[in-house]
């Protein structure tokens, strides 16, 4: 069993160039749900963080290196240059000068992101100065994978890489997954004496097995809960499964903490979603950034919601947009509708559809129910803004502020050129170009007078007069 004291070493590979992704992003940036796969990996590392032991964490990197620095120029890394990719013996002797003897290392891998942080505790609880822990994985279709090999009493004896292996190794499907964890002691001593004769002439990291089988040093092997955890990805199709693959753990996560999805395959979380009770979210909707939804939501089809806050009993009906929005309890957005940056509604507002409100609030139980535009508005309670009402806030260099005191009644059709206000209780009768501030309790209107011309004559009619 692991000395508790002893230091964690990570050592995550990421020199490999990604060809097969078809792709000029290098390989670990491309994205699973919000996040680069090297990101899951790294949020991975942190979370064994709160192990008794200090964990340091060094990348190897080497093809579009400095983008992968860059992105990730924030977290408190060692960051180690792999000038050329000859294996991944190699890959992890880099790391080696900046790794002290008495440590643990754990080899993890850029490209493998779902692997999970309990399965890595696992692992390191079976490793110490004098024992490997190897995670391998049973698989149906072992191909492309190195193979374990053990004698008949079930002992680790080596690892076998795919293209080296005989007929006879080739049917084992017990695979090395890339990912263990040695003392750092033997293992650099390991590293140093790695030989590339084998098929693809590299430094195989797996041959530090068979030298620690030899020297009498024990191998405990642990598995993954499923073989997603391990799925290595080196194209798009994979990159494609492991969103998948990600994607259904949110959804059993939203589904174990109350929600009630229609289809769990048809909701995507690029972030988080803290719940309350008897959540209900339809079918294709979309989170991202950090999304809270309080009790009795009801999300309809086709949402998009982004680093919004909904109250409780708040419906958002089919095709809505939400984006750095608050949503008071009891109100009903949609369908259609669009909540853009800093909207914020108070209790029981509704939003109607095709109406867009940007960086403005709604006080309690108002309502703009159909084709609006709202922006840099600040709008009290119960107002009633009619349909197709748009407040002018752009003057072509600045924007300006439309107040709406509490009780207002805005008519159809009615510009608001901003800088305007409209006061308590105020009326602005229908079609109105509101220019100057409507006063509290009275109807403002502007209106050229209707006129009726009784001798016109249809252009049609005419050649018969
Ligand atoms: C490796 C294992 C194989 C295992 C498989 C699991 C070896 C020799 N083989 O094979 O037993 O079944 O992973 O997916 O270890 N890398 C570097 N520098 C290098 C070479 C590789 O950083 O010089 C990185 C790659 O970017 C990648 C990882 O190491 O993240 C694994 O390398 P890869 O070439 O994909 O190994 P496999 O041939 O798949
Ligand atoms: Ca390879």
């Amino acid at each position: 069993m692991s000395n508790d004291s002893a230091a964690i070493d990570v050592v995550v590979l990421a020199a490999g160039k990604g060809t097969r992704m078809r792709s000029g992003i290098p390989k670990v940036l491309h994205p699973i749900a919000h996040q680069s796969m090297l990101g899951h990996v790294l949020d991975v590392v942190d979370s064994l963080r709160s192990t008794p032991a200090p964990v340091n964490l060094h990348v190897v990197y080497g093809h579009g290196g400095d983008q992968v620095r860059e992105t990730f120029s924030e977290r408190d890394c060692n960051w180690v240059l792999q000038k050329q990719q000859l294996g991944t013996g190699h890959a992890v002797n880099q790391a080696m000068p900046s790794i002290e003897d008495d440590s643990l290392v754990l080899v993890l891998c850029g490209d493998v992101p779902l692997i999970m942080g309990s399965t890595l505790r696992e692992l390191i609880s079976v490793s110490s100065a004098n024992s490997v822990g190897l995670l391998t994985v049973e698989v149906d279709n072992p191909t492309g994978y190195g193979r374990i090999l053990r004698d008949d009493s079930g002992s680790v004896l080596g690892i076998v890489e795919e293209k080296d292996a005989s007929d006879t190794e080739k049917l084992v499907t017990e695979t090395n997954t890339g990912i263990l964890v040695a003392p750092s002691k033997q293992l650099r001593k390991w590293l140093s004496s790695l030989k590339n004769d084998n098929a693809q002439g590299e430094l195989y990291l797996t041959d530090v097995i068979g030298m620690a089988v030899r020297e009498g040093v024990l191998v405990n092997t642990v598995h993954p809960q499923s073989s997603a955890e391990v799925m290595g990805i080196n194209n798009k199709i994979q990159l494609a499964a492991a969103e998948r693959e990600y994607q259904n753990r949110q959804a059993v996560d939203l589904m174990v903490s109350g929600a009630t999805l229609r289809d769990p395959a048809r909701v995507d979380v690029r972030g988080t979603v803290e719940l309350g009770q008897d959540v209900c979210i339809d079918v294709n909707v979309v989170f991202s950034g950090a999304v809270t939804l309080g009790s009795n939501v009801s999300i309809g089809q086709n949402c998009v919601i982004s680093d919004a806050s909904i109250g409780d009993n708040v419906v958002i009906k089919a095709n809505s947009v939400v984006e750095n929005a608050i949503v008071g309890a009891g109100s009903v957005v949609g369908p259609f509708a669009r909540l853009r940056p800093q909207t914020v509604l108070g209790e029981d507002v509704s939003i109607g559809n095709f109406v867009e409100v940007k960086k403005s609030t709604f006080g309690d139980r108002s309502k703009a129910g159909h084709l609006s535009y709202v922006g840099d508005a600040t709008i009290g309670a119960e107002v009633n803004i009619g349909a197709g009402v748009i407040t002018c806030n752009y003057d072509g260099l600045s924007k300006h502020k439309t107040i709406i005191g509490d009780g207002a009644f805005v008519g159809s059709n009615c510009e608001l050129i901003a800088p305007v206000s409209v006061g308590e209780n105020a009326t602005v009768g229908a079609g109105t170009t509101l220019v100057d501030d409507a006063p509290g309790g009275q109807l403002s209107l502007s209106r050229p007078e209707q006129v009726t011309l009784s001798e016109w004559i249809r252009p049609k009619d005419r050649k018969n007069v």
